[in-house]
């Protein structure tokens, strides 16, 4: 039999990207989103790419009465990844409690679910904004967690000692915690992507949105920092690379290979990118010129954060591969489809 994996997020950006990499290698995927920031046809695009359409649930994991009926209806759970929250760093300062209650309600849920009905094995979405801004680059595994600069931050930090915390009291539960660094691009069908709701607030959204002429201008924030050219440097990971590596972490620990019941990984390239390298990535690559002017720095933004990959290169068995130039191309290419 197929061993069942739940994707809670399944139909947002990461999420559908990993259902697609999980289904090419034979796993059952069980979807569960609320579609608060994904849309419905994305099944169908998923059903387009691997000829298999997810089964699909659509409710508030927020609520534990339905995430309870759930997994009664569906015993055979073997894993979960759990992408299903809020990212938006500006929302999450404006709206702190809508942040910490969805974010940190649906994890609680789940791992109440996961003790009842034994399913003990969870891959958790986090990020690298747990380092705010390292003191040492590449930042590792064990550099420390910083106070978080946001709710939507401290969500992600709180939801790694909930894990911690849950899995010391409950040593039949396993996790993996993978900290993205920035996920970008598309998949090279172009049927999925990445979809923000209004104006976005992430850079390669917006980049791709103004050279479509969405938007006036591309706005970069800060050209003083200390780093080469003064723009802020980032570690742009391709997201299908991303979603291979949840895959791999998944397999992991199904097939009891974790070294410890709580691990976490730097999911990033390993190379840091600035704001301008960004831009002259997507010009050369895509032959599109960007309207760009530099303004000031954005509140809360740090100078520079790249990944250490050592650990997930060594443990996971896993690299990302593709380059910069032709994740901005899979960005573009997804953004001319969706504007067709
Ligand atoms: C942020 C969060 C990260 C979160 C991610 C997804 C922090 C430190 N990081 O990443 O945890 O997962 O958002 O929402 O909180 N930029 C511009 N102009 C723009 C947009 C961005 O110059 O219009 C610059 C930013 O200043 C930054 C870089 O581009 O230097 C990347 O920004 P963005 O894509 O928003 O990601 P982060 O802020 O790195």
């Amino acid at each position: 039999m197929k061993k069942q994996v739940l994707v809670t997020g399944g139909t947002g950006y990461i999420g559908s990207h990993t259902v697609v990499e999980l289904q090419a290698v034979g796993y059952d995927v069980v979807i569960v989103d609320n579609l608060s920031n994904s849309q419905l046809d994305v099944l169908d695009r998923i059903e387009q790419i691997s000829g298999i359409r997810p089964a699909f649930e659509q409710f508030d994991l927020v609520d534990q009465e339905k995430t309870e009926a759930f997994f009664q209806k569906y015993p055979n759970l073997n894993a979960i990844i759990h992408f299903a929250a809020f990212k938006a760093v500006g929302q999450s300062v404006d709206k702190p409690l809508m942040y910490y209650r969805n974010n940190l309600v649906t994890l609680m849920n789940l791992l109440e679910c996961m003790t009842i009905f034994n399913v003990p094995n969870l891959v958790f979405s986090s990020s690298c904004t747990v380092y705010g801004q390292p003191e040492k680059l590449p930042v590792t595994e064990d550099a420390p967690v910083q106070k978080a600069t946001s709710p939507y931050g401290n969500t992600k930090q709180i939801s790694e000692e909930i894990l911690q915390d849950t899995i010391f009291a409950n040593p039949e539960l396993k996790t993996i915690a993978l900290r993205y660094f920035n996920p970008i691009g598309a998949h090279p069908s172009a049927l999925i992507g990445e979809l923000p709701l209004g104006v976005p607030n992430n850079l390669v959204p917006f980049i791709t949105q103004t050279a479509i002429g969405l938007r006036q201008q591309l706005s970069v924030f800060g050209d003083d920092y200390n780093t080469p050219d003064g723009s802020a440097v980032r570690d742009y990971i391709n997201v299908v690379d991303l979603a291979k590596a949840h895959v791999i972490a998944i397999a992991r620990l199904m097939e009891n290979k974790n070294k410890k019941n709580f691990e976490y990984f730097n999911l990033g390239t390993g190379r840091g990118a600035s704001v301008f390298e960004v831009i002259e990535s997507f010009e050369r690559s895509t032959g599109q010129k960007l309207n760009y002017k530099v303004v000031g720095r954005r509140a809360g933004d740090v100078e520079q954060v790249y990944a250490d990959t050592r650990f997930a290169n060594e443990e996971l068995g896993w690299k990302a591969e593709k380059t910069l130039d032709e994740t901005l191309v899979s960005a573009w290419t997804w953004e001319k489809n969706l504007r067709k």
